[in-house]
Order: C-alpha cells, then sequence, then structure tokens
C-alpha cells in the first residue's frame, strides 16, 4: 500500500476524539473512499459518542447505498474527504474546496452558515482535549465554579489602556463572551487572529464582575505524531507557483532552463529521470485589470490568448508528466474563494496532461497527500501577525497549519465566498502544504508536514517596486515522494543549480 491505510484511518478518528472499532476500520477498508464514510460516520455521531463501532459505518453505508451518487462519485462533494486507495499510484483527487455556486438567497444568512461550519469542522478537532476541562457551550458558562473552557471563533480582540492585558471576545453558536488574556500570559505568546477558532481554559475569580481569565489557549493544530504518505516507486514532484503568462516580465529564459530540465537535459537532467508530477500554485497567468493601470505591463492584452500562451508554454513539459494547475488572484476565474477550476473554455488551451483543480484543492501524488493554495490570504495574515513578512512565507503557513484554516480573517483583502461549507478548512492534516503568491521562495518543515512557497517566473513590476516586495524568482521545490525530502532548483543564472532546501 502507497499508505498504511489502516494506521491512517485510525489517526484520523484519533483526531477527532474516537476511538474505532477493528471491525469498523475493516469495513472502511473495503470502500473506495474510506475517509468520505469516516468524514460521516463522525458527523453523524457527535460529540457525545467517543466510540466507531461497525454498526455505525454500515447505517452510513446503507443510507449511501439509498442515494448512491452520494459517496460513489469519483469527485468527492464539498466537505467530504478522500483518502487514496490502497496501492494508489498516480494521481488522485481528495477534496476540493470549492463546493459549487452560491444560491441567490440573502447573503447575511449565507455568511453565516459559512462561519457556523467553520466552526462546527474545527470545534470537532478541539473538542475531548484533556486541557480543555470541563468544555462548555458559551451560554452555560456561570461564574463561581473554579474552572471551565470553551471553543469559540474570535470575534474581537484587543488591548487594555492601563496594563496592556488583552481582552477577548470569542463566540459560539450559544453566544459569546469577554475574556481576561493577562500579559505576558501564554495565551499571548501567538496573535489571536479574528475568525479564528480556538479552545481556552478559563479560570474564574471570587468577584463575579471580573472577567475570567484566560488560562490556557489551545489551537485545532496538526497532530505531531501522525502516519505520512510515501511512494512505493521512485517518484519525484516538482512544485512552482505565479507563471503570469501574458506579463512582459515572464521570465522566458529562466523557464527555458526548467524546460531543459524537465526534459532531461542540462546537468540536472539525472534528477528528472523519476519525475512524475509537477504542481503550479496559481497566477498562471497575468490576467487583466487585476491592478491600476497594468496593461503597461502586459506583453499579451487578451485573456484568452494569454491562456493559450500559458498551453503553449506547459506543453513544452514532457507529456508524461501530470501537471497539475490551481488558480490564483490573477487568473480568469471569481476571485472569492475557495475558486473554482479554470472554466473548461480556458481549460481547452490547455494540453491533455494537465489537469486543472480549484483552489485549494488536496490531491495525493502516489499516496502522499498536498494540499495547494495560492496565498491570497498572505496580504491578510502579514499585515496580522506581528514580525510576519512576505519574504518568510512559511511562518505564516505554519499558522495556517495551526488553526486548520487557509484564510479566516473575513472583510479584508481575500474576498470569501458565502457558501454553507467552509472550503478553507484543512480537513485532513497534508503531508505537503504547498502555495505561492508571495513570489519569495521558503521551505520549511513542521511536525513533519512540508510546506513550501515556491517562487515566480516574473521579474520585479513596477507595481511591485511600489510596493516594496523583492521578488525570488525562478526557483522550484524538486520533492521525492518517497523520501519526502526536498531540494531547490534554482533556474535564475544560466545552468540550474542544487541547493539542498531546509526543513
Ligand atoms: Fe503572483
Ligand atoms: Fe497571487
Amino acid at each position: 500500500m502507497a499508505t498504511n491505510l489502516r494506521e491512517h484511518i485510525v489517526a484520523y478518528f484519533e483526531e477527532h476524539h474516537k476511538v474505532v472499532e477493528a471491525g469498523a476500520v475493516d469495513l472502511l477498508l473495503h470502500h473506495r473512499q474510506p475517509l468520505v464514510v469516516s468524514h460521516q460516520v463522525i458527523e453523524r455521531a457527535g460529540a457525545e459518542r467517543p466510540f466507531v463501532t461497525r454498526e455505525m459505518v454500515e447505517s452510513v453505508f446503507a443510507e449511501a447505498a439509498a442515494v448512491p451518487a452520494a459517496t460513489a462519485g469519483l469527485r468527492p462533494t464539498a466537505g467530504r474527504v478522500a483518502l487514496p486507495a490502497p496501492d494508489a499510484e498516480g494521481f488522485q483527487p481528495i477534496h476540493e474546496g470549492y463546493g459549487g455556486p452560491v444560491g441567490a438567497g440573502s447573503p447575511l444568512v449565507a455568511y453565516s452558515a459559512l462561519f457556523q461550519s467553520r466552526y462546527r469542522a474545527l470545534a470537532r478537532l478541539l473538542r475531548g482535549r484533556p486541557e480543555l476541562e470541563n468544555l462548555r457551550p458559551i451560554r452555560e458558562i456561570r461564574p463561581g465554579e473554579p474552572t471551565a473552557s470553551v471553543v469559540g471563533m474570535v470575534r474581537e480582540v484587543h488591548e487594555t489602556s492601563q496594563r496592556h492585558h488583552l481582552i477577548l471576545t470569542v463566540e459560539d453558536e450559544t453566544g459569546a463572551i469577554e475574556l481576561l488574556v493577562p500579559k505576558d500570559s501564554p495565551g499571548t505568546r501567538a496573535t489571536f487572529l479574528p475568525d479564528e477558532v480556538v479552545g481556552v481554559r478559563l479560570r474564574f475569580g471570587k468577584d463575579p464582575r471580573r472577567l475570567p481569565r484566560v488560562e490556557a489557549v489551545e489551537r485545532p493544530e496538526v497532530p505531531r505524531q501522525r502516519l505520512l504518505g510515501r511512494a512505493r516507486r521512485p517518484a519525484r514532484a516538482l512544485f512552482l507557483s505565479d507563471l503570469h503568462l501574458g506579463s512582459k516580465s515572464f521570465l522566458a529564459d529562466e523557464w527555458g532552463h526548467l524546460v531543459d530540465f524537465a526534459n532531461g537535459r542540462g546537468p540536472l537532467g539525472d534528477r528528472a529521470a523519476d519525475l512524475r508530477y509537477v504542481v503550479v500554485a496559481g497566477d498562471l497567468v497575468d490576467g487583466i485589470g487585476i491592478y491600476p493601470r497594468q496593461e503597461k505591463d502586459l506583453a499579451i492584452a487578451d485573456i484568452v490568448e494569454q491562456y493559450a500562451e500559458l498551453g503553449r508554454r506547459l506543453a513544452e513539459l514532457p507529456s508524461r508528466l501530470t501537471v497539475i494547475v490551481v488558480p490564483g488572484n490573477h487568473d480568469a476565474v471569481c476571485p472569492a474563494e475557495p475558486q473554482p477550476s479554470l472554466p473548461t473554455g480556458l481549460a481547452r488551451a490547455l494540453p491533455d496532461h494537465v489537469r486543472p483543480l480549484g483552489n485549494p484543492s488536496t490531491f495525493a501524488l502516489d499516496g502522499v497527500v498536498v494540499s495547494a493554495y495560492h496565498g491570497r490570504s498572505f496580504d491578510d495574515l502579514i499585515p496580522a501577525l506581528p514580525g510576519a513578512s512576505y519574504s518568510r512565507p512559511t511562518e505564516v503557513m505554519r499558522r495556517m497549519l495551526q488553526m486548520r484554516h487557509l484564510a479566516p480573517i473575513y472583510g479584508d483583502r481575500t474576498p470569501l465566498a458565502p457558501s454553507a461549507h467552509d472550503g478553507l478548512v484543512l480537513e485532513t492534516a497534508p503531508d505537503v502544504l504547498v502555495t505561492g503568491h508571495s513570489h519569495t521562495y521558503g521551505v520549511e518543515r513542521y511536525r513533519g508536514v512540508l510546506l513550501l512557497n515556491v517562487s515566480t517566473w516574473q521579474g520585479e513590476t513596477e507595481y511591485q517596486r511600489m510596493r516594496n516586495i523583492v521578488p525570488v524568482p525562478a526557483r522550484a521545490a524538486l520533492v521525492d515522494l518517497a523520501q519526502l525530502s526536498v531540494e531547490t532548483l534554482d533556474f535564475s543564472a544560466g545552468e540550474p543549480t542544487v541547493a539542498e532546501a531546509g526543513g
């Protein structure tokens, strides 16, 4: 098996604080998409039932049999998570954030459903933690008891004027509560971000007029110990991003070096022998009307022509490779996230070995689980996190894993689609998380997850100079899928060079 599926399923239930019977796992192993069913079993079981039995799995199977399309389809619907099949080789879709067009109802109702869905998905990961003693709905919190915990979405944070403590307002489905986070306490180590979901343990003082104090903070996180996917045959994947075709500053010479490499030519050509996948993390073309007076920077001013050029460039990569592309904020799809994959009309310009997916998307490459997200939310997270910078993108990605959310902040620069299901929640912890958008480069390993932010093929533009962004272009991350090791390939100066990457 490409991954030890049994252990992966047990770990999935563990993460959701459920103990799963061996018989239930046996049954799940016979299903083509075991995590789709597991996800449904967990939804059904609710918080009260700590055990998952064979009967519970059977009843989900029975229900699915009544509605065959619901679980039997190859393309998982939003909110459901498939797992690589046993002996998986090749590319396998797991989960796309985009859940279909948004209905015509009231946006207010739709956004409230979106946040409810986020809250529920993330609260499930926090429930049952020993640190969150006496966990209660906010409405049932009574001052006077020594301790209690709540799981809430962060609504507001402000500093008290005199002592620099934090006043934190969190809410759940039953109400909202104001809490005091004392200055220099462990809870203040990480910034609270608007609309993230946290678990907090509280201590109440004798005076009921005083705010409860936050004693401990828990975030959804990725588990410390998990089984990582590994390819069972020699296989490599090349991760790149932000091609910006159509821009005057597209780096055609550097791209040529990359094409030579992928075709096995040049000094690093031997590394391309077992190259099987290329992943492009968005901003495939430069687009039109993305920023003021962009037309000055465009070599191709027509959007259809830009995608035709993208097709020609991707056709230079060997046709035996599977090339996975997700859109970014410069692409011609709805900018609200999660974004759908490229429309058929534009995707038609791409060669057959290209697989367009939505942004974000989770998929397996020879059993290694990859989440790809363009990274628009850097524009909101970097200003919100003290010390964060576009030049160190993996620090922000670490935070995404801690929150298990790719773009929590609502109402700023990242437009969020008002859908009933929050497709930006990281439903399953990936083996690799890849982003772009920053036009810089970074590699890091966090709790076993490989974090990659993979450069750009656009030189510096006037617009970036104005905004003080210094790009680190023409880099790509080459990942050995059997070892989960990574090398940085630098195509920026003639012959490519390889640098051992961090992580
Ligand atoms: Fe970009
Ligand atoms: Fe971008």
